[in-house]
């Protein structure tokens, strides 16, 4: 028996399709292993959205080298760092086997047997960019054990933000069919999964043959599932409709993630954005009026070419207005191929310590924030959805709120169990409480319909 071990970086993108990855080598006959050090196939399923990205994957590389000379294993490289660099990476790194994209994931199983039996190194990175092509269908027994799961809705990119190396590395956006996505959804709720993630680089921009709100609300009809998410959205997406779908439907959970990116105008521009401020504070009221209290998110990228001490304050000053639940910020990185890195000089790079420094005062404003939010939720009772022990604590339980905070509790709630817990603790990043009963046990497949008399 061959064995595979998958070190996956990046998004939730190739935390899936590392799944799918696993999927594709048991057809050959492969196992999954827990370290490198047992492996005979390693993968580095890669991501290149920032430059620290790739430098983690190339020391990452050179501590797998050794084990591939021990043992003889075969190493590979997946995802975008493979996509963008394509057969160049087999030259750059001549330990290499094989190299292959984000689409080529369903040829997973020939090309291992290619490189075994021919002893050849190949690079497969064409893209399919049509409706003809199909979406590795996720196998539930992957899931088992979870309850909460990411499901696939589209791939791809058809936005041009000029920081971004998305397009370069995942092509146009290809929706996949609907149906696809309900089978895969219903086929995940007989493992137990209970809340699902609808993933894509801009979900609401899905044309799977009914729009994305109505995505959402077929899918909070699917027996089993009480909780529907989705990241990651462009606020000129949000639609009326995906927004009267939060007003409709409970089981659309109250979170959104809305990547502003800046709270400048100029910068924005430059960005290619194409949203103003003013019209992303009109999307996001308009969200907050259909399902008061959801909680927003948002990413932030600080140092962007030209970015002034004025433009920044102007973030700043976003972030104390929209009181953000949390922001996942980064410096800029000039990423290869993409306008802001061949604008650079012109729009007037930020010197890395001013880069630096903007990100930690902005930071420290929004752990402030976070840290209010979480404060003011002691003494509340919240639902949790319970998916089991906790990782810091393994004495405690582990489970979300529907607004996607996570919460570390005593208590027994089994995992797919919705639990009441009271808050007696809030922090930036979690809170901590005490199970004060349950809203319900996980159900018992095989489910019936909703709308079908128990
Ligand atoms: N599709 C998503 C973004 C995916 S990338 C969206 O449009 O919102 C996740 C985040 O990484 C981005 O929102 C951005 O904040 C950050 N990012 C992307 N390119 C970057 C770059 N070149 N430098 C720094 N941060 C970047
Ligand atoms: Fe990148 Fe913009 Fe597409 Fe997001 S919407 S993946 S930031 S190009
Ligand atoms: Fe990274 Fe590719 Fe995802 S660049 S963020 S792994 S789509």
């Amino acid at each position: 028996m061959k064995r595979y071990f998958v070190h996956t970086f990046g998004c939730q993108m190739n935390v899936n399709e590392s799944l799918r990855m696993g999927e594709a080598l048991a057809t050959i006959g492969y196992r999954p292993t827990p370290t490198a050090e047992q492996a005979d196939l390693i993968i580095l399923n890669t991501c290149a959205i920032r430059e620290k990205a790739e430098d983690k994957m190339l020391s990452a590389l050179g501590r797998y080298r050794a084990i591939k000379t021990q043992r003889g294993a075969l190493l590979a490289v997946g995802g975008c760092v493979a996509q963008q660099e394509k057969g160049k990476l087999l030259a750059r790194v001549p330990y290499l086997d094989f190299v292959f994209g984000p689409d080529a994931i369903g040829k997973l199983p020939e090309l291992v047997t290619r490189v075994v039996e021919d002893r050849v190194r190949v690079a497969e990175t064409a893209w399919v960019d049509s409706e003809e092509y199909v979406f590795p269908r996720a196998d539930p027994g992957s899931s088992a054990g979870k309850v909460s799961e990411f499901v696939t809705v589209m791939k791809g990119c058809d936005n041009v933000c000029s920081f971004c190396v998305v397009p370069h590395t995942r092509g146009r956006e290809v929706s996949r069919p609907f149906v696809e996505v309900l089978q895969e959804v219903a086929s995940l709720t007989t493992v137990g999964v209970r809340e699902v993630t609808l993933i894509g680089q801009n979900v609401n921009s899905y044309r799977g043959g009914i729009s994305f709100a109505e995505l959402l609300l077929r899918l909070a009809q699917v027996p089993g599932i009480e909780r529907v998410r989705f990241t990651t959205s462009h606020p000129h997406d949000l639609s009326d409709a995906l927004i009267d779908a939060f007003r409709q439907e409970p089981r659309i959970a109250p979170h959104f993630h809305l990547p502003v990116q800046s709270g400048s105008d100029d910068v924005l521009r430059r960005m290619k954005r194409d949203y103003t401020v003013a019209q992303y504070l009109e999307r996001l009221a308009a969200l907050r009026a259909a399902r008061p209290g959801i909680a927003v998110t948002t990413d932030i990228i600080v140092g962007f070419p030209g970015e002034t001490e004025e433009d920044f304050q102007r973030t700043l000053t976003l972030t104390e207005q929209v009181r953000y639940e949390n922001q996942f910020s980064f410096v800029f990185s000039a990423r290869p191929r993409t306008v802001a890195a061949v604008k650079e000089t012109e729009w007037g790079p930020v010197p890395h310590e001013v880069k630096v420094e903007r990100l930690e005062r902005l930071q420290a404003i929004q752990r402030r924030i976070s840290g209010e939010i979480g404060a003011a939720l002691v003494g509340h009772e919240v639902e949790v959805l319970v998916e089991g022990p906790s990782r810091s604590h393994p004495s405690r339980r582990f489970g979300r709120t529907p607004e996607n905070r996570t919460v570390n509790f005593d208590g027994t709630a089994p995992a797919g169990a919705r639990a009441r817990v009271g808050i007696t603790h809030g922090s930036p990043s979690a809170l901590l409480g005490v199970e004060a009963g349950l809203v319900d046990l996980p159900p018992v497949p095989p489910l019936r319909p909703r709308n079908e008399a128990a």
